[in-house]
């Protein structure tokens, strides 16, 4: 594994190579500077970890497009399933027609998701887009207005994502103003239990916040969801305690709330199932 690790990183040029340096200038030229680009690698092709660029340089892959690509690059199996499905059709749309392969993903996640009940799977294009729907569904559900959410959160860039998204500076800055309704609490972070303060006090406190919101912030009667991330993603890769979500829980259930958790590593489960 190691021998194979060392041949994989092969440096002919600097990076960014002449080829690559030339790509790099087009993409200032061509597409917006709102994506920020983390590093000067223009791919020509990869496969498993090992990332080829356009100069011939061969580079490990530690970004895998952020935990999307949890089954390396381009599996001889993917890529043969997307093949077929293309040689079939390409795309007529489920409004239009009925297609199988989305049904057949929904019954593998529904099978694989937890809990012992029947379930659906609304798929979407984006993250974002799944979080929308999910407000979307909670308020419908509950014809309620507002939602809680919570410090460090990362929910996506959309104008209702972004106000639920935590972070000021750096995502919502100069963006003007947000939607309102949207309730902002601490997440317990175990990692930075304040000095003096022992970790059982400091979870108990953050537990405390929530009953102590429902009075100073929101009526529960109000709330038609509490979303949250189980492991705060774009907050510092940060679990959050099991007290504290069973509390989240209790207050749902004892509310008629919502409880959304949001997960951005659903392809992990899709791989063990898949046994890829
Ligand atoms: C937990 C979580 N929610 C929402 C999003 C937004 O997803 P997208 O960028 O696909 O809109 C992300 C993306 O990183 C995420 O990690």
């Amino acid at each position: 594994m190691e021998t194979k690790t060392k041949n994989s990183i092969q440096l002919l040029t600097a990076i960014p190579g002449p080829k690559s340096q030339e790509v790099l200038a087009r993409r200032v030229a061509a597409l917006p500077a709102g994506a920020a680009r983390s590093t000067d690698v223009v791919v020509d092709s990869a496969r498993g970890a090992v990332i080829k660029d356009v100069d011939g340089n061969t580079l490990l892959d530690f970004a895998g497009g952020i935990g999307m690509i949890n089954v390396g690059h381009s599996p001889s199996n993917v890529v043969n399933a997307v093949k077929r499905q293309l040689d079939k059709f390409i795309h007529t749309c489920q409004i239009v027609t009925t297609m199988e392969a989305p049904i057949q993903l929904a019954e593998l996640l529904n099978r694989i998701a937890p809990g012992d009940f029947a379930k659906k799977t609304l798929l979407c294009n984006s993250g974002s887009e799944a979080v929308e729907n999910a407000i979307n569904i909670a308020k419908y559900y509950t014809q309620r207005p507002a939602v809680i959410v919570f410090e460090g959160a990362y929910h996506g860039r959309t104008h209702l994502t972004l106000s639920l998204t935590s972070k000021y500076n750096l995502f919502k800055k100069g963006f003007g103003s947000m939607v309102s309704d949207i309730y902002r609490l601490p997440a317990p972070n175990m990692y930075r239990v304040p000095e003096g303060m022992s970790a059982q006090k400091y979870l108990d406190y953050c537990i405390a916040r929530i009953d102590e919101a429902l009075i100073s912030q929101v009526d529960p009667s109000a709330v038609a969801a509490i979303l949250i991330e189980p492991v705060l993603g774009e907050g510092g890769f940060i679990p959050v305690p099991a007290p504290f979500l069973q509390k989240l829980r209790d207050v749902a259930d004892q509310h008629g709330i919502v409880l959304i958790l949001m997960k951005s590593n659903v392809a992990w489960g899709v791989r063990e199932t898949l046994g890829l």
